[in-house]
């Protein structure tokens, strides 16, 4: 069984740059099928969720290429849109490749998503946007039968601003005749990262970045370079590392202003914060403040995503803070295997209040899902002793090398294949 081994209490020293946003890369990838050409994709990190995104760009006969950080997608020899259900289930995003499917060659069978079980997580919003774009869709007990010759632009008036329904939308609408405009969109940069793409490709996208994003769809696509934005929320995870186990971290490449939720909290903890254009540093003794309430919202909110792993860093704060999760009913699952290394966490439903305690204590914890899991390595750094975290499976999801990237900053971390001591 692959784990993480973790010797904690070892201050985090250094600087790291962050690599490319997961959330960015797979519906770039997923657009790439929309030019019937070829797409040259930099920064594009190595995870489990964007390999399995290009093997869904395989299945569906484009020709795909990894150069390092470099994927170079020829979507010209696409001969297919249907994906199977093992590969759906991967991950979430696979659902992003209906609007693309059907804006290129007007049909896609696919089934419900998978992802993590942060409890249930509809698509109604991405189908209602379809539909409004003239698609017809059939759900038949797990699958999905789209078909959309003839797509027309339209209004879309989004009644929560869902990050995969807009991206799903602008991504049908590039392939729909006339003007789409989409209220209430997600303001999320990976949006903006998307528009930036789809426009590189020859697309004409404007708004991502506030609430209207406007496509005027039917342009022919073709060849198209883009480097991804950075990982906001590896980001968010680094420092909260830094900030728990104490150290000096400096990352580079990431906007500050999207990480202004996250560093506003370890400022109120007492580290120390100092940031430029697309720089962070943090700088933590380790000893940290309870801070106040922290809710999660859509951006420019405090991001869901980074959620567990500012809790744990606060697990050792002194005095309580509350976090209120609004987005995902089942998100507070790694509290539990939290409290094995000693954190006092209490939660009601989407509440979690969590009194510090002095010091944590090495475990044997398993990751219930990628943000969960990083909470637990986030605890596992500061944590006494010999830490062991298995369910690595979802932290490989969203981290690239996650063990590498934390010895450069001194850390004493290795990943083996051991079994679980009993
Ligand atoms: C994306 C991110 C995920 C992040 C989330 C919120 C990707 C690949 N994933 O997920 O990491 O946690 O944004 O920032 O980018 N909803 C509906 N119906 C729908 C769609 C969503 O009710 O059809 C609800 C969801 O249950 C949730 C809220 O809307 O409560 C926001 O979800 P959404 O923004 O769609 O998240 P994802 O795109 O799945």
């Amino acid at each position: 069984m692959n784990q993480l081994v973790i010797s904690g209490g070892k201050r985090l020293e250094g600087s790291m740059e962050v690599h490319g946003a997961k959330n960015s890369v797979l519906p770039i990838l997923a657009a790439a099928v929309l030019s019937g050409s070829v797409s040259i994709i930099h920064n594009c990190p190595r995870l489990t969720d964007v390999e399995a995104t290009l093997e869904i760009l395989r299945h569906l006969g484009c020709r795909v290429q990894r150069e390092g950080h470099t994927v170079i997608v020829d979507s010209s020899t696409l001969d297919r849109c249907d994906i199977p259900e093992g590969l759906m289930r991967e991950m979430r995003s696979s659902v992003i490749f209906m609007g693309a499917l059907l804006a290129r060659t007007g049909e896609a069978r696919v089934c419900m998503p998978g992802g993590c079980e942060l409890g249930p997580r509809p698509i109604d919003l991405h189908l209602s946007a379809l539909r409004r774009l003239g698609a017809e869709i059939r759900e038949m007990g797990g699958s999905l039968r789209c078909r959309g010759r003839g797509l027309h632009g339209g209004e879309i008036a989004l009644t929560i601003p869902s990050v995969g329904a807009t991206e799903n939308a602008m991504l049908a609408a590039c392939g729909a005749e006339g003007l789409t405009v989409i209220y209430n969109a997600a303001r999320e940069p990976e949006i903006w990262d998307l528009q930036q793409f789809l426009n590189a490709c020859g697309g004409r996208v404007s708004g991502a970045g506030s609430s209207t994003v406007v496509i005027q769809g039917g342009r022919a696509l073709h060849t198209g370079e883009h480097r991804v934005i950075s990982d906001r929320i590896c980001a968010a995870t680094y420092l909260s590392a830094a900030a728990c186990a104490g150290g000096e971290v400096e990352l580079t490449g990431v906007p500050r202003e999207q990480l202004l939720p996250v560093t506003e909290v370890f400022v109120q903890a007492g580290c120390r914060v100092r940031t430029e254009a697309e720089r962070v540093w943090l700088r933590s003794e380790g000893a940290l403040k309870s801070v106040s309430p922290v809710r999660t919202a859509p951006y420019p909110g405090f991001p869901t995503d980074a959620q567990p792993p500012v809790l744990a860093a606060l697990c050792r704060a002194k005095g309580s803070s509350v976090f209120v999760e609004t987005m995902f009913e089942n998100r507070y699952r790694y509290t539990m295997e939290l409290a094995r290394m000693g954190a006092q966490i209490r939660v009601e439903g989407r509440v979690a209040v969590v009194t510090g305690v002095p010091c944590l204590s090495a475990a044997a914890v398993e990751a219930p899902d990628l943000r969960g899991g990083a909470a637990l390595t986030v605890a596992a750094l500061a944590a006494q002793g010999e830490s062991r975290i298995t369910g690595l499976r979802h932290i490989d999801r969203g981290y690239e090398d996650i063990a590498a990237r934390l010895r450069e900053l001194g850390a004493e971390v290795r990943r083996t294949t051991d079994s679980v001591s009993p």
